[in-house]
């Protein structure tokens, strides 16, 4: 959701704004721009609703600049136009800036600075840029001190560039509770929102900390904070590999994803195996989650329902009661806590608002926290106790599928860990069962044919759907169904097969798609129960079900896998519909309308 690059340097400024732009497409946005100093000291700003393409054609070519900064917009305050896309100028474009972020009180900055001010946007970020100019032109303030002054009146979330046109040799930056990189190069310096937009440049960063400024120039780096003191913190080296954030022969990144989740778990056992070849977590982890009485996972979207199967699975292993929140409700609906309690925040980018507002406040209960993310650095990662990695390289497309599986199997490994220790299990299975898992992920990738198939018979018209199941085969249904509903826009409720009965059965038509999950054999009568009283009311149904529960006419049958596990592998082909489902749409399968991939506002 939004990004920022910024470059200062030798080279073609626009190439690599434009180029960095195009690698942060993935988060989400609708509009974009970008701001470059020519070498002639004369800024020109671009501007395009829609995609980094049409910002291309935009752009005047024949520029050249070595200085700019660029964003993608994903709206807020402001429709999608080019009006309100990013950067935004002060009144005299003296000062452009682009701004990732909520302002809060941008009305009250308003009121109480810039009545007179005619603004051209609805945005917020408009309110922070006039502020700057305001205490620049008649304050007559330095423009480091006036980016100061207007950044401690704003409240919200804020990561922002500055260019000042009467200074270009130096961009600015801030944040707070929004990301912000500095990348460093030889005769050239970067800002970008995260290491992929840059990684083609440098893989050296710096972190910028909330409620820090970095002054950034081609030859140098530093950061002080607000009072003026300066900070010196090293670098770090990124590690990405610029050939993962491409698609290949893929024709797009969610397939390559589906198709990599084998690896995946084949990696994360690499990853998380001692020398003696046994599962290993840092022993620090596992005494705090056995001290405690109680975990809270917290999570959003599809990391939630990632939650959901942790909590079976640290449950029945490790034994320890686990309740599981959507994170914005939990922050400012907390429930009662128990007496020790540990914090689980699972993440893919690390950087959910929602998520974070939970951290922030666990933080000052002094209360212990894991995150379990994709993005080492990532905020989250940063501000919690620990981190558990994903191993699962960069997820591209916005509809999340292998950190989905990567976060169960990591949380499969913290359980069995844990358990063991606390002797709650006698045996370690789970390298053994997670070998199973990956094999059985293959076998199901490598049958696309019959569910692409399967999608055009069954999706290709209907307005609605639903997935059924129970147990942690209604956990997978409601993945399943976020997943159909993200990229093909068919309205699709993931529900309790038993629970249908009381009231929403009542949508069921002729033709409604029905899709059970059937794996556990203790419920698995049960649930083809519910979903013949669908097809007796008109439903086309559809039954994934694991080898040994299966029936002769049933649709997908996964291959068999340790019952705990088996999210893992009823997943994949209901990734595998959704795909096809919106590919046989015309939708922008990576791309879905109105969605970003990391969302960081509340
Ligand atoms: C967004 C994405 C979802 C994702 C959710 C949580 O809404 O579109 O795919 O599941 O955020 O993201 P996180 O990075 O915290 O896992």
């Amino acid at each position: 959701m939004c990004g920022i690059v910024g470059y200062i340097g030798a080279k073609d400024a626009k190439d690599i704004l434009l180029n960095g732009l195009e690698k942060l497409e993935y988060r989400g946005y609708d509009s974009a721009g970008i701001y470059v100093m020519s070498n002639e000291q004369r800024g020109h700003l671009f501007k395009e609703k829609g995609r980094i393409a049409a910002l291309k054609d935009r752009v005047d070519h024949s520029v050249e600049a070595n200085a700019g900064i660029g964003h993608t917009r994903w709206a807020t305050h402001g429709e999608p136009s080019v009006r309100n896309a990013h950067p935004h100028q002060s009144t005299s474009e003296r000062f452009t800036i682009v701004h990732n972020g909520v302002i809060e009180n941008y009305q009250e900055v308003r009121d109480a600075y810039l009545e007179d001010i005619e603004l051209v946007s609805d945005t917020d970020t408009e309110i922070i840029v006039q502020l700057i100019a305001w205490f620049a032109e008649e304050e007559g303030l330095a423009t480091l001190d006036a980016f100061k002054k207007a950044i401690v009146a704003l409240e919200g979330s804020y990561a922002i560039a500055l260019i000042d046109n009467t200074n270009p040799d130096i961009v600015y930056a801030a944040k707070n509770k929004s990301p912000l990189l500095l990348g460093k190069g030889d005769g050239f310096n970067v800002i970008c929102s995260d290491a992929m937009a840059m990684i083609k440049e440098t893989n050296q960063f710096v972190e910028l900390m909330d409620k820090e400024v970095a002054i950034v120039s081609k030859d140098s780096l530093s950061i002080e904070n607000y009072a003026g003191d300066v900070i010196e913190r090293d670098h770090y080296i990124a590690e990405l590999d610029s050939d993962d954030l491409e698609k290949g022969t893929y024709p797009y990144y969610m397939l390559k994803e589906i198709d990599e989740q084998p690896a995946v778990m084949r990696k994360l056992v690499l990853k998380y195996q001692d020398e003696n070849d046994h599962l290993s977590i840092d022993p620090k982890i596992i005494d705090t989650l056995l001290a405690s009485d109680r975990v809270y996972i917290i999570a959003a979207g599809t990391s939630y329902h990632a939650g959901l199967v942790g909590k079976k699975l640290i449950e029945e292993v490790a034994q320890i009661p686990t309740e599981v929140h959507v994170s914005s409700e939990f922050g400012y609906n907390t429930p009662l806590l128990s007496e020790k309690p540990f914090f689980i925040f699972i993440s893919q980018s690390g950087e959910t608002a929602d998520s974070r507002q939970v951290l922030v406040k666990t933080n000052e209960m002094k209360l212990p926290s894991l995150t379990v993310t994709n993005v080492a650095g990532s905020t989250l990662s940063r501000e919690s106790d620990f981190t558990l990695l994903l191993h699962a390289g960069p997820e591209i497309a916005v509809a999340s599928t292998k950190a989905y599986t990567a976060q169960i199997a990591v949380l499969a490994i913290l359980a069995e860990v844990a358990g063991l220790k606390k002797g709650t299990i006698k045996e370690s299975t789970l390298i053994h069962d997670l070998g199973i898992v990956a094999n059985a992920m293959q076998t199901l990738v490598d049958d696309k044919d019959r569910i692409e198939e399967l999608a055009s018979e069954y999706l290709s018209i209907s307005r609605n759907a639903f997935y059924i199941g129970r147990g942690m085969d209604y956990h997978v249904s409601l993945e399943a169904a976020l997943k159909l509903k993200e990229i093909s826009y068919v309205q699709t409720e993931g529900f309790a097969a038993g629970e249908l009965k009381h009231g929403t059965i009542a949508l069921i038509e002729d033709g409604t798609p029905v899709i059970a999950i059937v794996t556990e054999g203790k419920v698995a009568g049960h649930t083809r129960g519910n979903l013949q009283e669908t097809k007796a009311r008109g439903a086309h149904t559809m039954v994934i079900s694991m080898d040994g529960l299966n029936r002769p006419d049933d649709q997908i049958v996964i291959p068999k896998v340790n019952p705990l596990l088996s999210p893992l592998v009823s997943v994949i082909p209901t990734q595998l519909l959704s795909y096809f489902c919106s590919l046989h749409r015309g939708n922008d399968v990576d791309k879905p309308r109105n969605l970003a991939k990391s969302v960081t506002v509340e």
